[in-house]
């Protein structure tokens, strides 16, 4: 670079020669970044973070240089009740823009009332209906059920159901396969992408196909309530992954290690990662582990210990985008199962909400809910939702997607070290926005 200051080129070279220094990293990018050259100060920040996961000052640093005000990461989140989570994200409610006080109305009983109403629900169906409607759907897609979700359930993303069919599923089913491609499959996949488009829920419909072979850990809860054991728990989860084989061992939140670890400042837990590391060494070398599959989620990859991602471990990644066009018909039917509609076409609201994730368009079906009680409620008749409804509940609701995007195309463009981010880069060329 021509126009290079001197003092930014011989930091260059400096953290060239000391990768792993990280204050020195982080210097040189809040040199960066006082230069103006924001989207290089964020890959800096992300290599920063991959030696040094959860970095206070390199987190802070990345927001700086992309501009975000400081966001809590879903890990961050405040203790969460131990009951079996749901699937779905609470949402938030949607900026009341009306302006106007909203009277106190009784938006249960409402519902109830048009419930009754009948009417055809959907326009037509997009996908060439098999005459079911949405009912032969809405039982798949029942939330509270756990296992009752399966892959056949996941609209769309064939991709990614395929890889999965490939990495685990059909290995388990036949031991012959798994004899003949063992090898290759050893190491664990890390399913990694925005929040709220479906890591959590494509695990679970796995887990559905596979039953007792299903081990789920969410590493946050994992560290919440081991402090101390973590290591000898740890180790029995992957004992009884090994008991049970062939069994999957799913790592939720993969980045919650890191974050913890630097939060807290509790070195035990570099012991955790350690075990961790040591048990995925035991499946990538074979011995005592035929038939233990590791897979990983998580939203922020370039957080999580670039130690967890040597080969052998979490080296193979699979990329989970917002849902396809399919898979954005059938969360969207779902999520107006029981809501009182009205020929809604659901085509357009399909092609109006590109870009949206599972928890997104929840938000629009609840806020043209919204938007339909309201009027009701002001006019004193009850109406129910439309298509307009609809159309005009997801013009108002920026995909949440897409500052993940922001962020994760500066890591894909200037920290793809090994190709890791390969699958991201493609997407985002396809999208035309590299
Ligand atoms: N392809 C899909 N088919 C059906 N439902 C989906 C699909 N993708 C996402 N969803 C829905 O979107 C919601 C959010 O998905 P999920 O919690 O799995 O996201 P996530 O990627 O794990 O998010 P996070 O990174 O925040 O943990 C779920 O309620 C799920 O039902
Ligand atoms: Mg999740």
């Amino acid at each position: 670079m021509a126009d290079e200051s001197p003092l930014i080129r011989s930091l260059r070279a400096a953290v060239a020669a000391a990768p792993g220094d990280v204050p020195l990293r982080l210097h040189f990018a809040e040199l960066l970044l006082s230069d103006g050259r924001n989207d290089e100060a964020v890959a800096e920040a992300a290599v920063a973070l991959q030696h040094a996961p959860g970095d206070a000052d390199a987190r802070a640093l990345m927001m700086r240089a992309m501009g975000v005000p400081p966001v809590t990461t879903p890990v961050e989140k405040p203790v969460e009740k131990p009951v079996e989570k749901p699937v779905e994200k609470p949402v938030e409610t949607p900026p009341d823009t009306s302006g106007a006080a909203r009277p106190s109305f009784d938006w249960d009983a409402a519902e109830q009332q048009v419930q009754d109403l009948v009417g055809p629900r959907f326009l037509e169906d997009p996908q060439a209906a098999d005459g079911e409607g949405a009912a032969g759907d809405a039982a798949a897609w029942d939330v509270d059920a756990p296992g009752s979700v399966r892959l056949a359930d996941v609209g769309g993303m064939e991709e990614v159901k395929d890889r999965l069919e490939a990495a685990f599923l059909a290995p388990m089913r036949n031991p012959e396969l798994r004899r003949l491609y063992g090898k290759s499959l050893r190491g664990g996949l890390l399913l990694y992408g925005p929040p709220g488009c479906g890591k959590t829920f494509i695990a679970r419909a796995v887990a559905g196909e596979l039953g007792a072979n299903f081990l789920t850990v969410s590493l946050s809860d994992v560290l919440d309530m081991w402090i101390g054991a973590s290591e000898k728990n740890i180790h029995d989860i992957f004992e009884t992954a090994r008991r049970q084989a062939p069994c999957v061992v799913f790592l939720d939140e993969l980045d919650a290690l890191g974050a913890k670890r630097s939060r807290t400042h509790h070195s035990g837990l570099r012991n955790v990662v350690n075990q961790l590391l040591t048990e995925l060494d035991g499946i990538a070398s074979g011995a005592g582990n035929e038939g233990v599959f590791v897979l990983a989620a998580t939203n922020v990859p370039w957080d999580v210990d670039i130690a967890l991602r040597r080969p052998g471990r979490l080296d193979r990644t699979l990329l989970v985008l917002p849902p396809d066009a399919t898979a954005r018909e059938s969360i969207l039917r779902y999520h107006l199962r029981e809501r009182p509609i009205e020929a809604v076409d659901l085509g357009k609201l399909v092609k109006a909400t590109e870009d949206f994730s599972g928890a997104d368009l929840a938000h629009v079906c609840e806020t043209a809910a919204e938007a339909a009680l309201l009027d009701s409620a002001r006019s004193g008749s009850v109406r129910l939702i439309t298509t307009k409804d609809l159309l005009g509940a997801a013009k108002q609701i920026k995909p949440s997607t897409e500052p993940w995007f922001a962020a994760a195309r500066n890591v894909a463009m200037f920290a793809n070290e090994g190709g890791l981010y390969d699958d991201l880069l493609a997407h985002l060329k396809r999208k035309r926005k590299l």
